[in-house]
């Protein structure tokens, strides 16, 4: 028994992130961003000044992260949001998830507290590869996806950073070209999922239709 799992995946300044904690609001179940696990293998790795090219080095780092909704903690010590979400951690964060090792070790991570989320009454799940390979059991599948241009104007209004338009839009489609075209688990729908294209839809849109179909699917399930 338990909640709901829904998993959303999609590229880099599709709105993921946001959607994905206001669906789970409305919801009244938590959400997980796998993204943070990636994100803090690379921290770290910047900080211990483990290259990126360094997989045995990369392995050893993520064997000591854990990942709740609350965020990620490494070798027991929290870490921040703001830490994970500095410019060069994006960057890396997608050098070091190419990496099948990297991640090998970080998929019982992220199915882990999916799963502690689901006992607990339901989990929004967003990331890359979560309808295709960390979730392919989810209750509901949603990729989203939004014009290159649109995706860049959103990252670029979020950070402030308006007036680097052209410098954050060469960082998404650098991140958007290893996300697609690594081996390991590559972006992509899963057969099942439902692609939203959100280049002209507007936040609240978004989270209308989303949590409209988690209700019905829920709905579905809970009646037989
Ligand atoms: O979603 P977020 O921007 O926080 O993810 C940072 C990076 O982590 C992504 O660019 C991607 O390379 C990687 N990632 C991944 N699989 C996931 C989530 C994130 O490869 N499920």
């Amino acid at each position: 028994m338990g909640g709901i799992l829904i998993a959303i995946d999609g590229p880099a300044g599709s709105g993921k992130s946001s959607v994905a904690r206001e669906v789970a609001r409305r919801l009244g179940v938590v959400d997980i961003s796998t993204g943070a696990v990636y994100r803090a293998v690379a921290l770290v790795a910047l900080e211990e000044g483990v290259d990126h090219a360094d997989e045995e080095g990369l392995v050893r780092i993520a064997r000591k992260m854990e990942l709740a909704p609350g965020g990620v903690r490494y070798d027991g010590r929290w870490i921040s949001g703001e830490e994970l979400h500095a410019p060069e951690v994006s960057g890396v964060a997608s050098r070091v998830s190419v990496h099948s090792g990297v991640r090998e070790v970080l998929l019982p991570v992220q199915r882990r507290a999916a799963e502690e989320a689901r006992r607990a009454g339901g989990a929004v799940v967003e990331g890359r590869d979560i309808g295709t390979v960390v979730l392919p059991e989810a209750d509901l599948k949603v990729f989203l996806s939004a014009s290159t241009e649109e995706r860049a104007r959103r990252r670029a209004l979020q950070s402030g950073m308006e007036s680097e338009l052209d410098e954050v839009r060469r960082a998404i489609m650098l991140r958007d070209r290893r996300d697609t075209e690594r081996e390991s688990a590559p972006l992509r729908p899963a057969p099942d999922a439902v692609v939203l294209d959100t280049t002209d839809m507007g936040f609240e849109e978004v989270v209308e239709k989303i949590t409209a179909l988690a209700r019905r699917r829920s709905g579905s399930s809970a009646g037989g």
